[in-house]
């Protein structure tokens, strides 16, 4: 535990669920119990209110206009994107592009580094527990380049074999793209390390943050990872956008990954020049209200404070584990030392889709399947799992309540 942690508080939760106009909603008549913040987190007033806001008052295209309301929107644009960067710590903030999400920059990232520096026999070196977002698109482009996809596999607690990444990075490796935390497993992973051991090679990393940034605090320039990639909606923002954090020397050298307005220098029949960093990866117009909405969730996660989120966090997920383990027949997928956000599951010969059917009866909201990690399923061979997913509006009386959702199920179903 950091020092940060050691003296961050736990936070008056009843007085943080009244932020979230959602977390107050009734399922079948029994109030919500949300545990699927894996998939997307719920929304503070302050979100909501600043996307109202922006469509009422200032709505506008950016970059465009000399005119009042381009010029606020334009600004705040920018704002939006200068949050971003002190949130993450960015050197620049032209090395953050606004994408549509995690997966948008993951492939611009796999298109735009592959078309540059990807040639036939070169790896592409990910991990076992990826999300498909992060082993689709680089499959894509190895397929194009004649470039190979090999992977870190992982053990039974679903943690990374380290000494088998050890192994497999030789010299063809050309990038290394893992998460921080696995969205399935909830495995977190010594990113640090990886980071170090492929710099030593002269290898650049891409950092999946999808299920990090909003728990664990992302220091850029400490980790040095080369890209990194995030969702707007998983840290408390809207859907539709996301951020790639890119290193000013790559994005520099790789070429634009969509053509369009915004994008260009100069444009005629026979050449275009393109526009400087960042805007030479934000071809079109962007999503204005999104990007300074996301900018308004980071306002809202500073506020409460990063520290006592993780805390808060830490103290419901553990015990969570602990109810969880003392169900008889309950087996957990992924048992990793260091973990984060979501538990998986499965009981007894209850099909995770039963579960998670019997568990929405009881107005209690989980995912159950593969969680778009279909190799890690495989190498459990088993067909998904139930994933309960907290986030630091959970309380313990709603871990209470999945425990009886599950004690229920079980003397229905196994
Ligand atoms: N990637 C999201 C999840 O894990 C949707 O649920």
């Amino acid at each position: 535990m950091n020092s940060e942690l050691a003296t961050a508080v736990i936070l008056d939760i009843e007085k943080i669920r009244k932020d979230f106009p959602l977390l107050q909603t009734k399922v079948y008549g029994k109030p919500l119990v949300y545990l699927d913040n894996a998939a997307t987190t719920q929304k503070p007033f302050m979100v909501l209110q600043a996307l109202d806001d922006y469509y009422a008052r200032y709505n506008s295209n950016v970059h465009r206009g000399v005119h009042y309301l381009s010029q606020q929107a334009t600004e705040a644009y920018e704002v939006a994107r200068r949050k971003v960067a002190a949130y993450i710590n960015a050197l620049h903030e032209h090395e953050i592009i606004f994408t549509k999400g995690t997966t948008n920059s993951i492939n611009l990232v796999a298109s735009s580094f592959g078309r540059k520096f990807l040639k036939p026999g070169d790896e592409v070196l990910i991990s076992a527990m990826e999300h498909h977002s992060n082993i689709v698109p680089w499959q894509m482009i190895c397929e194009e380049k004649g470039a190979i996809l090999k992977v870190i596999p992982i053990n039974d607690q679903g943690e990374l074999r380290m000494e088998r990444f050890d192994e497999l990075l030789t010299d063809k490796v050309k990038i290394v793209a893992v998460t921080y935390v696995s969205n399935s497993l909830g495995t977190v992973n010594p990113v640090q390390e990886i980071i170090q051991k492929a710099h030593a090679a002269g290898i650049p990393v891409l950092l999946d943050c999808a299920q990090a940034i909003q728990h664990i605090p992302v220091n850029i320039q400490e980790l040095d990872a080369d890209f990194l990639a995030f969702s707007g909606h998983k840290i408390y923002g809207p859907t539709g956008i996301g951020v790639l954090y890119g290193k000013e020397r790559w994005l520099d050298e790789m070429p634009p990954y969509e053509g369009g307005g915004d994008m260009i220098k100069n444009v005629t029949f026979a050449k275009t020049t393109y526009n400087e960093l960042p805007f030479k990866f934000e071809a079109g117009t962007p999503d204005i209200a999104g990007s300074i909405v996301l900018g308004v969730a980071i306002d809202y996660i500073q506020k409460t404070g990063l520290a006592a989120i993780r805390q808060t966090e830490e103290d419901v997920l553990n015990y969570a584990y602990n109810r969880l383990a003392a169900i008889p027949s309950l087996r957990f997928i992924g048992n990793a030392r260091q973990r984060s956000g979501a538990i998986s599951f499965l009981v007894g010969n209850i099909h995770p889709f039963d579960m998670g059917e019997l568990l929405d009866k009881q107005s209690i909201a989980v995912r159950t399947g593969h969680h778009c990690t279909q190799p890690v399923m495989d190498f459990f061979k088993i067909p998904g799992t139930v994933r309960a997913s907290f986030a630091f509006y959970n309380t313990r009386p709603e871990v209470d309540a999945l425990v009886k959702g599950i004690e229920k199920a079980r003397q229905m179903l196994d």
